[in-house]
């Protein structure tokens, strides 16, 4: 959460860092701003999203070879003008981006006032760049110097880029739990919290590790750690095409997202499983694949659809692997003393790969000697670099806020891991492997016809996008896609939504039933068919208004409910991968509907990297 951009090269900056801010927008559009050398340090903020910023900027003269921008997630102040980074020093000579929380920065703002020092913002980054300044002026020492003897005081987290009105071209960056990548170009040096910024100028990359100060100055990059010790830059060659981060004809990310999945999930299969040789290889999990293989039982952490992606993880490798499975939000995890045996197998599900609660989690499990397999997204992430192994997702960028295609991603990687397992354990049969191995292979077609009823869905939508509350209600495997469904319904339409396990609803929700309430129901055909038929009927017996998500060709629960979305048979523990669209796309158009900006969903952020 919160955007950092920066530039020193050649280029006009102004341009480069807009065009950054408004790639990373998804990571927070509170507030958005800039600064730039163009006759003295100049600072241009403005609270709302990048758009705001660009007004701002309108007809003024922004000549400036370097530059620093960001957008924020707001924690210390509330989103204004004035609590906007960049944030300049009382000398007004630097300035300050920053993405984390300076955890003591009250006591060293007591400090600073003590000192003579004046603030203008609520904010913990603009303390930061006063006590940078004066470190450098009682010590007289290189603005790199005082950041470095700056970071050792501190206690948080941070992703941080520093300019100077002295040094035109020197930018001073350092990360400590917040993502930072250095772009490499001819000549000229990027900043930005992810490489979406950058790859339209390069594909050559570093990403700074925990506890580094990378300075550019006068075109070279020197990297040292916090404690002087010099580092060599890992310049790696990074794989991403400019169009996977653009929207590609859709309205938004979202859809393009939901769209993207035939292709995303046979991605993150690809060059991985084979069905008909019976192949299937994970390159990422050989050292501790034996430790895998023996484990006594499993942990996974994550957060958010993540954690949803986990739950269902849950179920077929205990289905497959008889291996017992714990999923815990990373949050609560971390927090309450879990036992932790040296060994255990902990896999840490996430996106972004920057989750701060998730990595903390992670932190702690290998502390106390657990093999740690990272199932990430963003490649180079700091979950990906943290743990002994793991396997990327493959879906490509995601952008839009609300998670779609890295779920099915997640899916589809545990769903290779556990039968890779179960394989290896012999408590799969072979006939049974090979059918989930073509079955597996099938799921992009099996996506794609259920992509082709979206209009349908979205007449569906138009019927309830005024509902105040939904229910969604599944069970076996589709109980945590229920949860998946509410929570995109949520985040986006800010309509209230719970996922529920479709038979608990009689102890509780089943009290919320009555005619205005919207229930959907996962109710596919599989080995709780049965069961939930009877839970459909206890709704409906409550006059509820039921849309229900069945198997092509059920004639049963169609004469029974308001409304259906049919999706192909699939073999069951691979169900949630079909099921999820619908909600998906339901989710979306209500949002759309009610006038919600979908991609970038209040109060929300892509990638959380605060506690
Ligand atoms: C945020 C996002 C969610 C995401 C969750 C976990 O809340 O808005 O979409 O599921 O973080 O993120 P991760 O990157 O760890 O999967």
């Amino acid at each position: 959460m919160c955007g950092i951009v920066a530039y020193v090269g050649q280029r006009e900056a102004a341009p480069v860092i807009i065009k950054g801010l408004q790639r990373l927008e998804y990571r927070g559009y509170d507030s958005a701003g800039l600064s730039l050398l163009n006759g003295g340090l100049n600072i241009y903020k403005k609270k709302g999203k990048v758009a705001e910023l660009e007004n701002l900027l309108n007809g003024k003269s922004l000549h400036s070879t370097i530059g620093i921008g960001h957008t924020r997630w707001a924690t210390h102040g509330e989103p204004n003008d004035v609590n906007a980074h960049p944030h300049r020093s009382n000398s007004g000579k630097l300035a300050i981006i920053h993405n984390g929380i300076i955890e003591n920065y009250g006591a060293l703002k007591q400090e600073l006032i003590k000192k003579g020092y004046t603030f203008q913002s609520e904010t913990d980054t603009e303390v930061l760049i006063n006590f940078i300044e004066n470190i450098q002026k009682h010590q007289d020492c290189s603005l790199a110097e005082a950041v470095r003897q700056a970071l050792n005081a501190v206690v948080g987290a941070y992703a941080i880029v520093v300019m100077s009105e002295d040094h035109p071209q020197q930018l001073v960056a350092a990360r400590k739990g917040s993502p930072l990548v250095v772009g490499i170009g001819k000549g000229e040096y990027f900043f930005a919290s992810d490489a979406t910024p950058i790859i339209e100028y390069t594909n050559e990359v570093v990403y700074l590790d925990d506890f580094e100060i990378a300075v550019v100055s006068d075109g070279k990059l020197t990297i040292k750690d916090t404690s002087n010790l010099e580092k060599t830059p890992y310049i790696q060659t990074i794989d991403m095409e400019l169009e996977a981060i653009e929207k590609g004809g859709f309205e938004h990310f979202m859809l393009k997202e939901i769209y993207e999945q035939p292709r995303s999930i046979g991605d993150s299969m690809r060059g991985r499983l084979n069905a008909a040789e019976g192949r299937l290889v994970l390159g990422g999990i050989r050292e501790y694949a034996n430790k895998l293989v023996n484990a006594d039982r499993i942990l996974i952490v994550a957060c958010g659809t993540s954690w949803h992606a986990g739950l269902v993880s849950e179920y077929f490798i205990e289905e497959f692997c008889r291996i017992p499975v714990e999923v815990e939000y990373a949050s609560e995890f971390r927090y309450r003393n879990p036992i932790i045996n040296e060994g255990d197998v902990v896999f840490a599900i996430s996106q972004s790969g920057e989750t701060a609660d998730t990595l903390a989690a992670i932190e702690m499990a290998k502390g106390k000697g657990a093999i740690i397999f990272g199932l990430c997204n963003v490649v180079g992430s700091s979950i990906s670099r943290v743990s002994h192994e793991g396997a990327y997702t493959h879906a490509g960028p995601e952008i839009g806020v609300a998670s779609t295609k890295a779920f099915t991603a997640q899916l589809t990687v545990m769903f290779m891991i556990a039968l890779r397992v179960a394989h290896r354990k012999g408590t799969i049969s072979e006939s049974r492997y090979r059918q989930l191995l073509f079955e597996l292979e099938a799921i992009p077609q099996k996506v794609e016809e259920v992509l082709a009823v979206d209009s349908q869905i979205k007449e569906i939508a138009a019927q309830y996008k005024d509902a105040r509350n939904f229910l969604y209600l599944g069970r076996g495997y589709n109980f945590p896609v229920a949860l998946e469904g509410a929570l995109k319904l949520k985040e986006i339409s800010y309509i209230h939504a719970e996922g529920y396990p479709a038979a608990e609803m009689k102890h509780g929700p089943i009290a919320l039933i009555d005619e205005e309430m919207p229930v959907v129901f996962i109710a596919t055909k599989d080995s709780s068919y049965e069961k939930i038929v009877s839970n459909i009927q206890e709704v409906k017996a409550r006059k509820g208004r039921v849309i229900a998500i069945v198997t092509q060709g059920d004639e049963v629960i169609p004469a029974m409910v308001d409304h259906v979305i049919e999706v192909p048979q699939v073999d069951e523990p691979l169900m949630p991968l079909v099921t999820v669209i619908p909600l998906q796309l339901l989710s979306y158009h209500i949002a759309v509907m009610r006038g919600c900006n979908v991609d970038q969903p209040r109060n929300l952020a892509k990638s959380v990297t605060v506690e």
